[in-house]
C-alpha cells in the first residue's frame, strides 16, 4: 500500500505505533518496525546516554526506519534532543510543541519531524514551523487529549494543511484505516491497541485490565497526573481527589520519579520548572506519574493508573505486532471494497 506517510518515512504500511511513556521501549519498537509499520521508542526511564545505546540497539536490530518521541516536560529536555539530533534518528516524534524552536537549532538534514498536535490551530502552527508530517490527536485517544474527536479534528485539519498526516486516537484495526484514510489522513497511529501486544513490555495484568475494559472505563480527568489525562483508574482510584488526598504517597513518589527520570535533583528542579512553564502542577504529577509507572511495570492495576484510549472496549485479544498489521492490512482491504461495491 502507499500513501503519502509511507513514501515519506519510507515504511511498508501506513501503521505507526505511537509514542508512550514508561511503555514504547526497544522490543515494541523493533517488532513493529520490522512488521512493516513504524516503531517510536520512548526517552523515559532511561538517561540521555541510555537513549543513545538504545537508538543504537534498534539500528542493531532492524535495518528498518524507527522514531524516538520526547515531551518537552522531561527533566533532562535539551539532553535527550541532544541525543536525538546526534543520533540523526529517521523521525523525530515530538509530544507537544517544537524542539528545534525551543532550542534554536536547525533541524539535521534528513530527519523526519512529526509532532503531535490536538487542534487545527496547532496544526497549522506546526506545518508553518517546519513540520515534515503531522500527528492528529484526536479527544477519544489514550494519554494526554485535547477536546477535538477524530472524526472531526482530522478532516478539518486535513483540509486546511498540505504536509502529510497520521490519525491517531481511536484506532485499532482496519475499518478504522479505511475511515481514517477517508477523513484525509495519510495513515494511523495506535497506542493503546500496541500496549495489548505479545511483544509490548507491559505486565500481563495491564494487556489484561485492557482486553476486559469497556469504552466508558477510559475516562478523561486532571486528577491523576494534572494534565487532561485518559486513563483507566482503578477500582481503589475512583474516589482519588488528588495528591493532598494521600500525603503519605508523596515523598516516595519523588523518589520514584527521580529514579524513573534517571537525573539529579538539579535536573528534575529545571524539569518542575518547565512543568510550571507549561502550567502543569508539580506534585500532582510527580505522584500521578510515578502510579502511572508503577502500574504498567508491576501490574498492579486495582489501585493504579492506565493510560488507555476509549478504544480499550474495542480490544479482545493480544496479538503479536506482526499478526496485527497483517490482520489491519487485511481487513482494511476487504472494508474499501465491500464499501467501494456499495457505490
Ligand atoms: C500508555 C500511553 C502513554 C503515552 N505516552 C505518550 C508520550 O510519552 N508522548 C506522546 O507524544 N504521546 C503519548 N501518548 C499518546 C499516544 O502517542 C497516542 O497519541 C495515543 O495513544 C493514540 O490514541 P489511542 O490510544 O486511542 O491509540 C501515550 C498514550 C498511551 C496510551
Amino acid at each position: 500500500m502507499k500513501t503519502r506517510i509511507t513514501e515519506l518515512l519510507g515504511i511498508e504500511y501506513p501503521i505507526i505505533q505511537a509514542g508512550m511513556t514508561f511503555v514504547s521501549y526497544l522490543p515494541l519498537v523493533v517488532a513493529v518496525s520490522e512488521a512493516g509499520g513504524l516503531g517510536i521508542l520512548t526517552c523515559s526511564d532511561q538517561t540521555p546516554e541510555e537513549v543513545r545505546a538504545n537508538i543504537r540497539k534498534v539500528r542493531e536490530l532492524t535495518s528498518k526506519p524507527f522514531g524516538v518521541n520526547l515531551v518537552p516536560y522531561t527533566p533532562g529536555y535539551k539532553d535527550f534532543c541532544k541525543v536525538i539530533l546526534e543520533e540523526n534518528v529517521p523521525v523525530f516524534s515530538h509530544g507537544l510543541g517544537n524542539p528545534f524552536k525551543l532550542l534554536g537549532v536547525k533541524k539535521p538534514a534528513g530527519m523526519i519531524f512529526m509532532p503531535t498536535v490536538g487542534s487545527t490551530r496547532q496544526a497549522i502552527m506546526m506545518e508553518r514551523e517546519g513540520a515534515d508530517a503531522i500527528m492528529v490527536h484526536g479527544f477519544e485517544g489514550g494519554g494526554h487529549v485535547g477536546y477535538i474527536a477524530t472524526t472531526v479534528l482530522l478532516p478539518k485539519v486535513a483540509e486546511i494543511v498540505k504536509i502529510p498526516i497520521v490519525a491517531a486516537g481511536g484506532f485499532c484495526d482496519g475499518k478504522g484505516l479505511v475511515a481514517a484514510l477517508a477523513l484525509g489522513a495519510d495513515g494511523i497511529a495506535m497506542g493503546s491497541r500496541f500496549c495489548a501486544t505479545v511483544e509490548c513490555p507491559v505486565d500481563e495484568n495491564v494487556k489484561k485490565a485492557l482486553t476486559e475494559a469497556q469504552e466508558e472505563d477510559a475516562i478523561v480527568s486532571f486528577r491523576y497526573d494534572g494534565l487532561r489525562l485518559r486513563s483507566i483508574p482503578g477500582k481503589g482510584l475512583k474516589n482519588y481527589r488528588g495528591w493532598w488526598s494521600r500525603p503519605w504517597e508523596i515523598v516516595p513518589s519523588i523518589f520514584s520519579m527521580k529514579s524513573a527520570f534517571k537525573s539529579s535533583y538539579k535536573e528534575l528542579w529545571e524539569g518542575s520548572r518547565e512543568l510550571m512553564r507549561y502550567k502543569i502542577p508539580l506534585m500532582q504529577f510527580v505522584c500521578g506519574c510515578s502510579k502511572i509507572r508503577v502500574t504498567l511495570s508491576d501490574g498492579a492495576v486495582n489501585n493504579g493508573i492506565i493510560p488507555s484510549g476509549q478504544v480499550t472496549g474495542r480490544l479482545r485479544d493480544i496479538p503479536t505486532c506482526h499478526d496485527l498489521i497483517q490482520r489491519i492490512m487485511s481487513e482494511a482491504e476487504q472494508v474499501a471494497k465491500s464499501v467501494a461495491d456499495k457505490f
